[in-house]
């Protein structure tokens, strides 16, 4: 048979619809296409309408009094209607390339800011993985385009349902996160301190997946929908060209479907070392998973002494080399990092951060497990029965 050839784009389309039916669950998939694609054509027409959506930065965030969150003009009903469109083309918008050059259009939104403001933004965002694979000029009209929030105890920042206006950085302060699990509201974890949320329903077009709060003082910097798309979701489109293929093949991750696949790329960020660094202490508490990308890492536990008390010195157990995981035991076991790690040679690993490890690699989660067992037999031919359940 002669080779065929697929059309530019069909692979993005076809992705887009499945990951629009793997988030909705429609109960009839051909009128679901239907609508789907009739959107995408749609949105196609409406492209010059894009150029009236930039918010004005804090527009919708509402946190001043709950009646100024339904309050609409006439600006937000033309927005709603312009997003609700978007909603369904969310896909096919956000990895279609030909978008690039319609957002350069887009005018840059700065919000002016003292330099210590500037100071503390950018130590909040130095850590944050959505940015971590922007490039200097990127990151710095992220950073331009970002405003303070600061939030009051029990104030919601987000509700489960709404649709996204701002994507946030972590400043300071403690957040619970609540999803609605069977009609009930379940506290499914928290944000201390650092981090970031509010991505997934500006990258995807879907109504927000989790409720925030703030459970004392803080503050947080927003990044306005707009600009979060220009510059974020744009660049997971070269994410997503960048790291498919590798991603394709990490054993770890061969259980998950190809949208699941595609949504980790979406969110990870991409961490280089130098020979000799630590990437992982032991003893501290975890909020990452790694996935070596090139390198390598060797995986070194503090001895024990004859009495079952820590030494200073460490053993190397193990190490893990291009599309092998670490960091994955602490997030599993909920207690602190049972080993450091450090790169050998210049290392780079793929990060992502503990709330998306519980939102995409739950099915993952046996195979770790089964994996994890065997940790033990490795401490155990090393240092004897004693370590074991310490
Ligand atoms: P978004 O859906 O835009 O708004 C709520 C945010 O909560 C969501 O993006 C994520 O950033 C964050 N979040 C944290 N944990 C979860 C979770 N388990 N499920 C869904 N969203 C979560």
């Amino acid at each position: 048979m002669g080779s065929v050839e697929i059309p530019v784009g069909l692979k993005e389309l076809l992705q887009g619809y499945t990951v629009e039916v793997l988030r909705r669950r429609p109960p009839n998939l051909v009128e679901f296409a239907v609508q789907h694609f009739a959107h995408l054509q749609e949105n196609q027409r409406k492209q010059h309408v894009k150029k009236h959506t930039i918010k004005s930065a804090r527009k919708g965030v509402s946190f001043d009094t709950p009646s100024s969150k339904t309050a609409k003009d006439n600006d937000e009903e033309e927005e709603e209607e312009i997003f609700s469109d978007r909603r369904v083309s969310v896909c096919a918008e956000a990895y279609n390339p030909d978008d690039d050059e319609d957002d350069d259009s887009e005018p840059r939104v700065v919000h002016p800011k003292t330099d210590e403001q500037r100071r503390r933004l950018q130590d909040a965002c130095r850590d944050i993985l959505l940015f971590k694979t922007l490039d200097q000029e990127q990151f710095s009209e992220v950073l331009d385009g970002m405003f303070e929030v600061l939030v009051k105890p029990e104030e919601h920042i987000i509700d489960q349902g709404d649709d996204g206006d701002n994507f946030y950085v972590i400043e300071k302060g403690v957040y619970d996160i609540f999803v609605q699990k069977d009609g009930v509201s379940v506290c499914v974890g928290k944000y201390d301190n650092k981090g970031s949320f509010g991505e997934l329903a500006l990258m995807y077009n879907t109504p927000r997946a989790a409720t925030i709060i703030a459970t004392e003082e803080g503050a947080l910097w927003g990044l306005d929908r707009a600009t979060f798309h220009r510059l974020i979701v744009r660049n997971n489109a070269k994410k997503r060209r960048m790291y498919e293929a590798f991603i394709e093949c990490v054993p770890l991750l061969k259980c998950l479907e190809l949208s699941e696949r595609m949504k980790i790329v979406d969110v990870l960020g991409a961490k280089a070392f130098e020979d000799g660094e630590r990437i992982i202490m032991q003893g501290e508490m975890a909020d990452c998973f790694y996935i070596v990308e090139s390198g390598e890492v060797k995986i070194m536990i503090k001895s024990k002494t004859k009495a079952g008390q820590e030494g200073n010195t460490e053993v190397e157990v193990a190490r893990c080399t291009r599309g092998q995981y670490f960091g994955e035991l602490a997030l599993v076991t909920n207690k602190p990092r049972a080993a450091s790690v450090y790169a050998v040679g210049e290392t780079k690993c793929l990060v992502i951060d503990i709330q998306a490890f519980e939102r995409l690699l739950g099915p993952c989660k046996e195979l770790m497990k089964r994996n994890i067992s065997q940790y033990e037999d490795q401490l155990v031919a090393l240092f004897g029965s004693s370590v074991i359940g310490q």
